[in-house]
This record gives C-alpha cells, structure tokens and sequence, in this order.
C-alpha cells in the first residue's frame, strides 16, 4: 500500500494514514487502499480490535484531498462522496470494534473518518472542524449525518455553518470524543483499551456493535426485539457458557471466541 500502513499487534490491528506531506489528506487512491484493507480485516478473525492514526507529527486526516478534488465535475464529485461514503459505512460496520488515536487536525473527511470509528480518543493538541462551506462545498463522507447523530442536530448546524476547528476539550465537551489525553499517552491509552476490549467475549463484543449500530435506525420496539434476538445469540456460544462458568468459579475467563 502507498498512503497506508496495517501491522498487528497481537490480536490488534493498527491501520496508520500515512501522507504526511498532504496531512494525510483523503485522495481516491487512499480510499480504495482502506476499502482492500477493511474487507481483508473484516475477514480476519485474528485481529479482534482496530485502531486507526495518522501518520506525522501535525494530522490525524486534514480532510479530503483538495488539491485532487479541485478540478472535478459534479459528476465525478458525487462518485467521489459516494467512494467515501461506501469506505466509511464499511469502517463503521466492521465486526471488530475500531478506535480512533486523533493526535492532530481531524478536519473535514477526517473528522468524518473519526466519526465513523466507534470510539474516538482525543490528544490533548487534537483540532476538529467541518470547514467544508469555507471551500464552497458541504462535507461529502457522512459528515452531515454522523455528526447531527453524535452531537446533537444544533451543535452540529453550528459546527457545520461556522466551520470553526474546535480543540479537543471542546470536542470531549460536546460528546464527539470519548477522551482528551496526553499526546506522548496517546497511542498507550488506545491500545490499553483496544486489549482491555479483545480480552473480554469476541462475540458479544461484535454483536454489541450490530446492535448499537442497527438499533438506532430502528424505532425502539423493533431495536429491543433485535436486541433479544443476539442477547438469545449469545447463548448459543461457547463462550457465554465460560463466561458464566467462570463468575461461578470465581476464576478470570478464557474465551475462545466462538
Ligand atoms: N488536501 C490536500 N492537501 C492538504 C490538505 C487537504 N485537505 N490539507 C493540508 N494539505 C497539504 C497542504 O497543501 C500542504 O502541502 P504543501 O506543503 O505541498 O504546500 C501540506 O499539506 C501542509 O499543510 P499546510 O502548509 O497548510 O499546514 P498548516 O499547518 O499551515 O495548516 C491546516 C494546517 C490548518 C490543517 C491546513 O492545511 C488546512 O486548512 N487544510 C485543509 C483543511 C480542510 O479544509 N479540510 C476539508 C477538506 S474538504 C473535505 O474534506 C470534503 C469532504 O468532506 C469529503
């Protein structure tokens, strides 16, 4: 891959944004490089856990790549959205759980990258921003949407008219990070949890995930019925049956994953 990096840390997969010299800008080749990536991922039951981060000092993602995004027409934008969308819903609907470390700029797509993301930890020098009108344009990667849905739908017209970067204080203040912490902490923290995470039920994990991201479009007596479908799911596994076991005999359990 040219613009991204993926090692495995034990059961961890670490995806790293590598354009340091475009602040990691989102151009349609990184695009695609994320889409093969998230599809080998996702079918790789060895990696319980992502985390994604931007590589160089200054950026998570700067957003879309404008320089690649200048002479398009409508037809080719929308092509364009659309790539980054389709991209994003995958990232958001991986089985595994993805974190995102956000040391710098997380503006525009990559505030839409970290959005997609289900956790999101912030470093203390973390700038978000939705600058997208100040181009001429709307955000095209689910901005408009994810952000309405994580915020709040004022906050997020605030966020999105104004297009101000916010600091990472702010962001935590508003609920679009999880947690602000050193930045030299950072990447320790995000693996931290990533473990904490990967040593508890593989499955469970994955089907807290399906139903936190299904039932929210659902009208809630249909999203708790879908939650008493996988919580009935979860009995079903061997290690619902060593989790169980193992409070009785008062000893850590060891999951096997299935
Ligand atoms: N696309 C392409 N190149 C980018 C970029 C981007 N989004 N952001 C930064 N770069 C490039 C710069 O052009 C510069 O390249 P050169 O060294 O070749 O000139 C390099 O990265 C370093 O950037 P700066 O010199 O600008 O660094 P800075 O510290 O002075 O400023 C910044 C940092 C405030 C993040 C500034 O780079 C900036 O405002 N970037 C653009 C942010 C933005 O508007 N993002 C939204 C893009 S639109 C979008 O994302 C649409 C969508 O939803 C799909």
């Amino acid at each position: 891959m040219e613009n991204l990096l993926y090692e495995k840390s034990d059961s961890i997969g670490i995806i790293t944004m590598n354009r340091p010299k475009a602040l990691n800008a989102l151009n349609a080749a990184t695009l695609r490089e994320l889409d093969s990536l998230l599809t080998a991922i996702a079918s790789d039951s060895a990696v319980k856990a992502v985390i994604i981060r931007g590589g160089g000092e200054k950026a998570f993602v700067a957003g879309a790549d404008i320089t690649e995004m200048q002479s398009m027409s409508a037809m080719e934008a929308r092509s364009f959205g659309k790539l980054g969308q389709m991209v994003f819903n995958k990232l958001e609907n991986l089985p595994q759980p993805v974190i995102a470390a956000i040391h710098g700029f997380a503006l525009g797509g990559g505030c839409e990258l970290a959005m997609a993301c289900d956790i999101r930890i912030a470093s203390e020098k973390a700038k978000f921003g939705q600058p997208e009108v100040m181009l001429g344009v709307t955000p095209g990667f689910g901005g408009t949407q994810r952000l309405p849905r994580l915020v709040g739908k004022g906050i997020a017209k605030e966020l999105l008219f104004v297009g101000d970067q916010i600091d990472a204080l702010e962001a935590y203040r508003l609920g679009l990070v999880n947690r602000v912490v050193p930045v030299a902490s950072l990447m320790e923290i995000a693996i931290a949890m990533a473990n904490k995470i990967v040593s508890h039920a593989p499955v469970a994990v994955q089907l807290c995930k399906a139903a936190v991201n299904e039932g929210m479009d659902m009208a809630l007596d249909s999203a708790t019925a879908y939650e008493a479908e996988i919580f009935g799911l979860c009995f079903a596994t061997i290690d619902q049956k060593e989790g169980m076991q193992a409070f009785v005999e008062k000893r850590k359990a060891n999951f096997a994953g299935k």
